[in-house]
């Protein structure tokens, strides 16, 4: 074994990178005796300095993330700072200055994953970001490796703990989704501002992350469709139970069945009890992969925390320290497919659609005939009603996206339909 240590500079050591550093420190011995050299940890930079943090050297610590990236001596810069800036920055100053980079930030990954692989295939480094999807979920090195001589077709998963532990305790509970935010707040689950997480953003970023890696493919984050969880209801639950379903936030990468097209979207779906994805509980992960060779594969565990997320760091730390001491490096971004990326209107699912309609004779005959002037084919109507007043539930058969949409438009000029009271997907069947 090398004697000489690999040096470590750790950006950022607040949720993850506390325990990146305490797990580098505990399991010290392990590391290097898996890695062939032991690694140190060479500079730890952060934005308060005099914050106490337990088992780091306050003589490591530092706000001069720059200086520390710049030193020439740092084998891998280990960032889990977060956001766009200065996190951008400091990577490809990494890479300028002969470290490799291991990365927990989807939002950057998603938004610049093209620029920094570009930056770090030119200065011949590595670029590894397992914890940016889905925590400590082994997913984008099965993608990136185990799958690499497979075709995969489709990837669907619960890429977000919070919406997940949301939506859960509504179908649990029967609550709304303001009682249910206002639980996983209380509990930690969600943030003081959850707008990224129950809007879809960061779901958003992980679908243009595992669809790029996926499909050999460069998919940008613009390129996700997406929408988020806060409109659905209890009464949304209800009907969904009625169909044997329960409601999920997905994200969903596929490749078209023609065309050899693909697409990304992240929004609320009604799925099957029967799926997997649908016994996914609290603020737990999983995703489905769908590969011409493997079949049906399924990946599932914490999304997020601490110590899952650095427990996916760790293993990224070993992997790049492995390749530098080979005088290597791993697989790079892989966009060589360059398959276009299909909008929304394309995509081609099943609907669930509740209207609000007249309780007179003739209106199921009307609704009917304006589906099938768009081309939707329908499998089931319920109706329901009293006092002049009714409700309908139509649920399709697959349509693309774009015909739906037509036929809502049409539907809400009826004088006969009050209102549509929801509109949602049904996925995994
Ligand atoms: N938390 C999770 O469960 C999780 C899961 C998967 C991926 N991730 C990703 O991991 C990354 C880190 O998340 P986190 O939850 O650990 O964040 P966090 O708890 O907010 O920690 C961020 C750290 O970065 C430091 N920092 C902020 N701005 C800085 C700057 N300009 N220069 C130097 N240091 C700076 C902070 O310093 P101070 O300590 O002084 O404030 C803090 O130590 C993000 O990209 C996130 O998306 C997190």
């Amino acid at each position: 074994m090398r004697t000489r240590p690999l040096k470590v500079a750790l950006l950022g050591c607040g949720v993850v990178g506390s325990e990146v550093a305490r797990i580098m420190t505990t399991h010290a011995a392990d590391l290097a005796a898996r890695i062939g050299a032991p690694v140190e940890l060479a500079g730890v930079a952060v934005r308060r300095p005099d914050k106490v943090r337990e088992g780091i050297d306050p003589a490591l610590v530092t706000t001069d993330a720059t200086a520390l990236v710049k030193r020439g001596d740092i084998d891998v810069v280990v960032e889990v700072i977060g956001g766009i800036e200065p996190a951008r920055t400091l990577i490809t100053t990494a890479f300028e200055h002969g470290a490799s980079v291991v990365s927990a930030n989807k939002a950057l990954l998603a938004q610049d994953g093209a620029a920094l692989h570009a930056a770090a295939d030119e200065h011949d480094k590595d670029l590894y970001y397992e914890a940016a999807v889905a925590g400590a979920i082994p997913l984008i090195r099965p993608l990136r490796e185990s799958l690499a001589g497979d075709k995969v077709d489709r990837v669907l998963g619960i890429v977000n703990g919070t919406t997940n532990f949301i939506l859960d305790a509504m179908d649990t509970t029967g609550a709304g989704y303001q009682e249910a935010l206002d639980e996983a707040t209380a509990l930690g689950y969600a943030e003081a501002d959850p707008t990224a997480d129950v809007e879809g953003f960061d779901a958003a970023a992980k679908a243009a992350i595992l669809a790029g890696i996926a499909f050999h493919t460069r998919v940008r984050l613009d390129d996700v469709y997406r929408e988020g969880m806060t409109e659905v209801t209890a009464a949304d639950f209800a009907s969904a139970r009625e169909m044997g379903c329960t409601i999920k936030l997905l994200a969903i990468c596929e490749r078209a069945a023609e065309g050899g097209s693909v697409t990304a979207r992240v929004h609320p779906a009604m799925i099957p009890l029967s799926h997997p994805l649908a016994n996914v509980r609290e603020a737990y992960n999983a995703v489905f992969v769908e590969s011409e060779a493997a079949g049906q594969l399924m990946f599932y565990g914490p999304g997020a925390g601490g110590p899952p997320t650095a427990s996916a760091v760790l293993g990224d730390l070993v992997a790049v320290c492995r390749n530098r001491l080979g005088g290597a490096t791993g697989p790079g971004e892989s966009a060589y497919a360059a398959l276009p990326v299909s909008p929304m209107g394309e995509v081609v699912t099943r609907y669930h659609i509740s209207l609000d309609v007249a309780d007179k004779p003739g209106v199921l005959a009307q609704v009917a005939t304006v589906f099938a002037e768009h081309g939707v084919s329908i499998d089931t109507v319920r109706q329901s009603g009293k006092d002049g007043e009714a409700s309908l539930v139509v649920v399709t058969h697959r349509a693309s996206d774009a015909a739906l949409g037509g036929t809502v438009e049409a539907l809400r000029k009826l004088d006969t339909v009050r209102g549509v009271a929801s509109i949602m997907r049904v996925e995994g069947e």
